[in-house]
């Protein structure tokens, strides 16, 4: 097997190829799977002379209380079907990772699809998303929404700034090229979602320099009737929120079901009339109720101590010996220009926050994989927590203060990954 940068005059036709093997790529989808594996960093494996997989990231920025951290997004990741179960992918995507970490990217994020088998790379779960699927009618604002401005494709480099600028809460993932961004309004899809023709999207230009200050994209497969799904918001101000909310409310007359996955550190559930009796008396018809939880996103830290250079945290100081294993060490090969981040540190949580090599005598000693590490560090879950699930154990007077240090809101990267 050999590992080397996607070339698009030469590989084109092979990704191609695996793309319609494995149903990301339809007829006439040639084009915007060429936009998007000529964008991030994009590489492919070679089986018997031909690319078999290809993995990509792109660069991005994820933030961290007040903290913007350079982070990896492990993108896109398929082998086609004469080069599975070769470890091809895992070692792949192994490779790109230190490339990125090589480059300064402290943390990455997927979306995965499926939990496990990312895990393999020293990823760790996200917090949950929630989805809600409602009736509009029974969305509870007061407010009434002014008529709109309409967006369309075209608009997507105005969107993709007014989206750089949505409400800055801990673990919003901003994608610092407008690929994805374009990907996100349909413009150019992965070829797993597909082009969606009924893509659109409406808000406000409140801003003194007349952009976007909040706005919704929309796609919906019945544009009759729904469901209508919310693919992103942007939003700054209770009352920019309330607005969208307003906005949605009014399209009651016609749709039936709207999609929103719940935006950070919003209790959506507050804003619907009855929905526990809303979500019994429409059970198992067509437009069904119900709010679905799934862990749609994993973490890993690619750097340590430069990660940790940047967390500031306002809780009682902790000083602990870590031993951190790094499953991703047995996927990189030899010349790999970095190889994982397992290893002992003499690590210190606080104001100013340090991870150094080494051991310190008369510290308590924290175990832990940098799956489970990154999820603490991130604040999924707290350390006393994880030791139930997760691959973290320590003396329980550590746990605690860990517990009581890194008291973290809730991490939401705010996009689909
Ligand atoms: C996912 C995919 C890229 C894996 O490609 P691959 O080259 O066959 O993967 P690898 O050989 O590196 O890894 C396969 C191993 O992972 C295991 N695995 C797969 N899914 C897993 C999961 N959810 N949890 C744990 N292990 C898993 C396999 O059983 C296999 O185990 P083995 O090594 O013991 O045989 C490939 O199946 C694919 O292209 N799928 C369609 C596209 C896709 O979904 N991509 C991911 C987008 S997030």
């Amino acid at each position: 097997m050999r590992f080397r940068e996607y070339r698009s005059d030469t590989d084109r036709a092979a990704v191609h190829r695996i793309s319609r093997e494995i149903g990301w790529m339809g007829e006439g989808d040639e084009e915007v799977t060429d936009l998007f594996f000529t964008g991030g960093r994009t590489w492919v494996a070679e089986l018997e002379g031909e690319a078999e997989c290809v993995a990509q990231t792109m660069s991005a920025s994820v933030r961290y209380l007040e903290e913007e951290m350079p982070t990896a997004v492990l993108l896109a990741v398929a082998t086609s079907h004469v080069a599975r179960q070769r470890g091809l992918a895992k070692r792949l995507s192994a490779h790109v990772l230190a490339l990125d970490a090589a480059d300064g990217a402290l943390l990455s994020v997927v979306g995965p699809f499926d939990q496990g088998y990312y895990n393999h790379l020293g990823f760790g779960n996200g917090s949950y998303d929630v989805v809600f699927d409602f009736d509009p009618a029974t969305l509870m604002v007061s407010d009434r929404a002014r008529p709109p401005r309409r967006f369309t494709r075209d608009d997507w480099a105005l969107l993709h700034a007014a989206h750089l600028a949505r409400r800055p809460v801990h673990g919003r993932c901003k994608f610092t090229s407008s690929m994805h961004f374009r990907r996100a309004c349909g413009i150019s899809y992965t070829p797993a979602e597909m082009h969606h023709k009924n893509s659109f999207g409406l808000g406000y230009c409140d801003t003194p320099d007349g952009s976007p200050s909040h706005c919704l994209w929309l796609n919906a497969d019945d544009m009759n009737a729904g469901p209508y799904r919310v693919e992103w918001m942007v939003f700054r101000t209770p009352e920019q929120f309330r607005e969208l909310m307003a906005l949605l409310r009014s399209f009651q007359d016609q749709v039936s079901l709207i999609q929103l996955r719940e935006p950070p550190g919003i209790q959506f559930q507050d804003l619907l009339r009855r929905p526990l009796r809303q979500r019994s008396i429409t059970h198992r018809g067509g437009f069904e109720n119900a709010a679905h939880v799934t862990g749609g996103w994993q973490v890993r830290l690619l750097d340590l101590p430069g990660a940790l250079a940047r967390t500031h945290l306002t809780g009682a100081p902790v000083r602990f010996n870590l031993l951190l294993r790094d499953p991703i060490a047995d996927l990189l090969d030899e010349g790999a220009p970095w190889r994982g981040i397992g290893g002992e540190y003499v690590v210190e949580f606080g104001e100013e926050s340090s991870a150094t090599p080494g051991q310190a005598a008369g510290l308590p000693t924290l175990t832990a994989s940098v799956n489970a590490f990154s999820r603490m560090w991130f604040g999924v879950r707290a350390a006393g927590d994880l030791a139930y699930t997760d691959e973290l154990s320590g003396p329980p007077e550590l746990l605690q203060q860990l517990d009581e240090t890194l008291r973290l809101p809730e991490p939401n990267p705010d996009c689909e990954l």
